[in-house]
C-alpha cells in the first residue's frame, strides 16, 4: 500500500455532493470544510499515529501540535478537540497514558483549544492523536489549489524529522539531533498560520507523512502550477543528512520516492541524498506557503523574529513544469 493506493480507494467512494461542503475529499487539501452560514464555516481533521520519542508526555505534545496543524495550514481557527487514543492497558503502567494526555493536553491549552471528549481502545500498540473543530470565513479558506505563477515558496520548519525519528530507533541518534526534532515538532504552526493570512498568501499546505515533495505536488497539481525549488534554500537539520548516509532512511521515504519521483527533475548536480531529504516523511512539519513575491521576504523576517526560526524562501511558483517540481 503505499500513499496513492489509499487516495484511489477514497477516490473510488460514491461520495454525495453536498453544497455546504467547501472543502471535501476530492482535492486532496488538509482538512475539510463545511459551511454553516455566510459568516462561518466548520473545518474538521483527526490525526493519530505511533509514538516516534520514549518520553511520553513529548508525545502528547508533537501529536496534538501535529493534529491541529491542518487548521492552521487553512488559516482556520481550532477550537476544540476529542483524545484518540489507542493503549495496551494490561501491560503498560496507566501513568505512562496520563503522561501522554497532559502533553496532549499542554498544547491545546497553548493553542487555546478545548478539550470536548475522545475515545479509547485496548490496543498491543500505543497511538494517539486528536480530532479537531475550527471555524474559518468561507471566504478565507486557504486551500492548496490557488497557488498562482510568480508566488514564492517559503517553509516554515526544516525537515529531516523522519530520518532522525529512525535514527533514534536504531539507538543512533544523538540527543541534541533529538532535542532539535522534538523542539520543532512541538512548535505550533499558529504563529506562520497567522502571519501568512496578513501577508496575503494564495495557498498553503503543511509537509507530514508524503514529505515535502509529496505536499509540494499536491500543491502543484491542484492549482495547475510548476514550482522550481533551490535545494540550498530549504531548511534541512544537518543531523539528517549524517543519518541518510548511513542509510538511516524510513521506509515512508522510499515509497514516497516510488510514487512522486516521476513528477520531480532534479538537475544533474543535486546530491541524491538531499533529494532523499526531500522525500522523508515528516511529523509535525512546517507549512508550505505560496504568496505574492512583494511579501515573502517580509514574511520570512517576521517569521523568524517570532520564532520559526527556519523559515526560508526555498523556491517559486512556474508555469512549467506543469503538475511538476523542477529541483535546482
Ligand atoms: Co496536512
Ligand atoms: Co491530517
Ligand atoms: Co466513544
Amino acid at each position: 500500500m503505499g500513499p496513492e493506493d489509499l487516495d484511489q480507494i477514497l477516490k473510488e467512494l460514491p461520495i454525495p455532493k453536498d453544497p455546504k461542503v467547501l472543502v471535501g475529499l476530492d482535492t486532496s487539501d488538509d482538512a475539510g470544510v463545511y459551511q454553516l452560514n455566510e459568516e462561518i464555516a466548520l473545518v474538521q481533521t483527526v490525526d493519530f499515529f505511533t509514538p516516534i520519542v520514549d518520553d511520553p508526555f513529548t508525545f502528547g505534545q508533537i501529536a496534538v501540535a501535529n493534529a491541529l496543524s491542518d487548521v492552521y495550514a487553512m488559516g482556520g481557527t481550532p477550537l476544540t478537540g476529542m483524545n484518540l487514543v489507542a493503549f495496551p492497558i494490561k501491560t503498560l503502567s496507566p501513568s505512562i497514558l496520563k503522561e501522554i494526555l497532559l502533553g496532549g493536553l499542554s498544547k491545546m491549552k497553548e493553542a487555546g483549544v478545548a478539550l470536548v471528549g475522545g475515545h479509547s481502545i485496548e490496543d498491543p500498540e500505543i497511538k494517539y492523536g486528536l480530532a479537531v473543530t475550527g471555524v474559518i470565513h468561507p471566504k478565507k479558506i486557504l486551500t492548496n489549489a490557488k497557488a498562482k505563477i510568480g508566488d514564492r515558496l517559503v517553509l516554515t520548519k526544516p525537515l529531516g524529522t523522519g530520518i532522525i525519528a529512525t535514527a533514534l530507533k536504531g539507538g543512533m541518534a544523538s540527543e541534541e539531533a533529538v532535542r532539535k526534532i522534538v523542539e520543532s515538532m512541538v512548535t505550533l504552526n499558529r504563529t506562520a498560520s497567522e502571519w501568512m493570512k496578513k501577508f496575503g498568501a494564495h495557498a498553503c499546505t503543511d509537509i507530514t507523512g508524503f514529505g515535502f515533495i509529496g505536499h509540494a505536488l499536491e500543491m502543484a497539481t491542484a492549482s495547475q502550477v510548476g514550482m522550481v525549488i533551490q535545494l540550498k534554500a530549504v531548511p534541512i537539520f544537518p543531523e539528517a543528512m549524517d543519518y541518510a548516509k548511513l542509510g538511516l532512511v524510513p521506509g515512508g521515504a522510499y515509497s514516497n520516492r516510488q510514487f512522486f519521483s516521476c513528477r520531480v527533475e532534479v538537475h544533474s548536480d543535486v546530491s541524491d541524498l538531499l533529494v532523499d531529504i526531500l522525500y522523508d516523511p515528516q511529523t509535525s512539519g512546517g507549512l508550505l506557503i505560496s504568496l505574492p513575491p512583494s511579501e515573502a521576504d517580509r514574511l520570512v523576517e517576521i517569521l523568524k523574529k517570532e520564532g520559526d526560526t527556519s523559515s526560508s524562501i526555498v523556491g517559486e511558483v512556474a508555469e512549467e513544469p506543469r503538475g511538476k517540481i523542477q529541483i535546482l
